[in-house]
């Protein structure tokens, strides 16, 4: 969803000397007529798949195509209705194609063993990257948009050198891959807000390229690097130098360059205050998105930012591994192979081979690596470690650490930071308190939020230890061999440690230190938590930043129930609330505690 009114921005843009006679198609154009539109449908490789079309009143052979690619989450048939795609068509006469994106559970795999809730949820549709054929039992997207686009070549006879894609965020991906794999179908793309970036792939012929980005992402803050991506395509099509300025409308920057090899373009749009954001008054759950941020912060932290491509994939097989994890099936694992390979187990060890493998393969890349000495990610400096006899870790050593790092370091931090505002809304006077803190630039009352979400809500609510020699403690004698339990969420919780230990109550901690021992949810001793100090630095950043971008409220008036999922605690409800209001980052400087 963009945040500007793009209307306006992008039509001022058909006065600039680029596109012009493609960028009209580019335009969302918010009106209030709609058309009837269709839904069609194709068989992709035995995967059924549907796309809406609009067709112009007055269809005329030699029409332009636009194929419109939405968003994750989205859908064709609503983008082409709600984003002015219908009306656009009909005033300038164009044909509009929006596909649909699989979902998870979309045909392409049988999920029989999931509930029907469960199911629900994985109905997020999304475009299936590079690998087009290779995902999740293939979810051929790019020969379903081969085929769109030759379908209406055949009927309706459509320009075949007027034929352009458009997308947004995960859609902007996807149109890129579109461009990069299939320049002979499309002329030119428009891609808004990519979220994510492209792996390098020639395009077999120059493709025109224009990338409307916004400057206030404030939720996905390492979101696609625009710089990357331009440079990316001012490569294939051979452009000259970038131009110093163009004109431009207000609140918009303009870098375009051309002519490019066979008389294409490049040009990139900048918009004060656009950016990828939660929807305005529709509840949401906030816990995958926190997923997402904090699986990009340790993508990052531990492979570096240049390896951007592969780090996509990582992502996905990173992802694939965490969603069968949390099926309660995957725990009564079994390797009988009379379960079959649809069988959770079987599934659940075929997704954590294809992450191993990947990791394998970044290792062995990484150790041939010309500046592996001054690079300063994590796996790097696993490489470059040395035992005391001067010995380096094996490939296997190294990927275990990485797997342990993964896993331990994003869904615990994300699931915190979803408790943190779970209970932050539910408990409107401890949320003033901190954004009036966080507005005067303080952060000892976001330290201590921090630590009263920690205690309150722990994630991980019990640790364990194998009693290696018998031992006293209180009244009870503890055999060797026996598994002590030490339990967070209780101790946590204890009447004699915390005045009303049930309660959400931040101000416990304003210049004070928990008591000793009653506080943990990082565990303690020799195998406390390597990623404290990390996990709290990341919601330090995060919270903040989240409440000086959108005002929230929550859906239900109690706060979330704790949820058992695999080894954490989690919000039943994923910490659903409603964005109500949302500020302008132009005009209220981030400030990071
Ligand atoms: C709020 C977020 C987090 C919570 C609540 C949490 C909690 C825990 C707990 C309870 C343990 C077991 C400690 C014990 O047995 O005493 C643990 C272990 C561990 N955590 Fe975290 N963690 C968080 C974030 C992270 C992050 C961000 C990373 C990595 C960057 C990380 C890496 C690890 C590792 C490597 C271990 C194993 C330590 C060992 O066995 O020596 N954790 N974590």
């Amino acid at each position: 969803m963009l945040k500007c009114d793009p209307v306006t921005a992008v039509d001022e843009m058909q006065r600039l000397p680029f596109l012009t006679s493609t960028i009209v198609l580019f335009v969302f154009a918010l009106t209030d007529a709609t058309h009837a539109r269709e839904l069609r449908k194709v068989d992709i490789d035995g995967v059924p798949r549907t796309y809406a079309l609009h067709m112009p009143k007055r269809v005329a052979s030699g029409m332009p195509l636009v194929v419109v690619l939405h968003g994750k989450g989205g859908d064709g048939g609503t983008d082409l209705e709600n984003l002015g795609w219908q009306d656009k068509a009909e005033r300038e006469g164009f044909i509009v194609a929006a596909p649909n994106a699989l979902s998870s559970y979309d045909g392409v795999e049988p999920r029989r063993d999931l509930t029907i809730r469960d199911r629900l949820r994985r109905t997020v549709r999304d475009w299936r990257g590079q690998n087009l054929a290779q995902w999740d039992g293939g979810a051929n997207d790019q020969a379903l948009i081969a085929a769109i686009v030759d379908e209406a070549a055949r009927q309706y006879a459509i320009d075949r050198s007027s034929v352009y894609a458009a997308g947004f965020s995960r859609g902007a991906f996807m149109a890129q891959v579109l461009a990069q794999k299939m320049a002979d179908r499309f002329v030119a793309v428009a891609v808004i807000s990519p979220n994510m970036e492209p792996a390098p792939s020639t395009p077999s012929r120059p493709v025109s390229f224009l990338l409307l980005n916004g400057d206030g992402d404030p939720v996905f803050p390492l979101g696609a690097r625009p710089k990357y991506i331009l440079d990316l395509w001012r490569t294939y099509n051979g452009c000259p130098a970038p131009s110093d300025s163009h004109p431009a409308p207000p609140g918009m920057k303009i870098e375009a360059m051309g002519p490019c090899r066979d008389g294409t373009v490049v040009e990139y749009v900048v918009m004060a205050g656009v950016g990828h954001e939660w929807p305005v008054g529709k509840p949401f759950a906030l816990r995958p998105s926190m997923q997402s941020i904090t699986l990009d912060v340790i993508v990052q932290v531990i492979f570096g930012v240049e390896t951007s491509a592969r780090r996509d994939e990582l992502r996905r097989h990173i992802l694939a591994v965490t969603g069968l994890g949390r099926n309660p099936l995957v725990l009564f694992a079994t390797r009988d192979r009379r379960l079959g390979s649809h069988a959770p187990w079987a599934r659940f060890i075929r997704a954590r081979d294809a992450l191993h493998a990947a990791l394998v393969s970044e290792i062995r890349q990484r150790r041939d690596a010309p500046d592996l000495e001054q690079r300063g990610d994590v796996l790097s400096q696993l490489l470059l470690a040395r035992d005391d006899e001067g010995r380096a870790m094996t490939d296997d050593e190294v990927r275990d650490e990485l797997v342990t790092l993964l896993f331990a370091g994003h869904e615990t931090t994300a699931t915190s930071l979803a408790w943190a505002f779970d209970l932050l809304l539910h408990h409107p006077r401890a949320l003033s308190s901190l954004v009036a803190e966080l507005d005067g630039g303080a952060s000892e009352y976001l330290d201590a939020t921090i630590m009263e979400t920690l205690r309150v809500r722990p994630v991980v609510a019990l640790v364990d230890r194998h009693v290696r020699q018998a031992v006293g403690i209180g009244r009870h004698t503890i055999p060797a061999g026996a598994i002590a339990c030490p339990n967070i969420y209780l101790v946590q919780r204890r009447a004699d440690l915390y005045q009303d230990p049930a309660a959400f109550r931040p101000d416990r901690f304003v210049g004070q230190t928990p008591p000793a021992f009653g506080w943990f949810p990082f565990g303690g001793g020799i195998r406390r938590c390597l990623g404290a100090s990390f996990a709290t630095f990341e919601m330090r950043i995060v919270i903040p930043e989240v409440l000086r971008a959108v005002t929230l409220r929550p859906v239900s008036r109690r706060p979330a129930r704790v949820r058992r999922e695999a080894v954490t605690f989690v919000p039943h409800d994923g910490a659903r609330c409603v964005v109500t209001a949302r500020s302008q980052p132009t005009a209220r400087p981030s400030k990071t505690p």
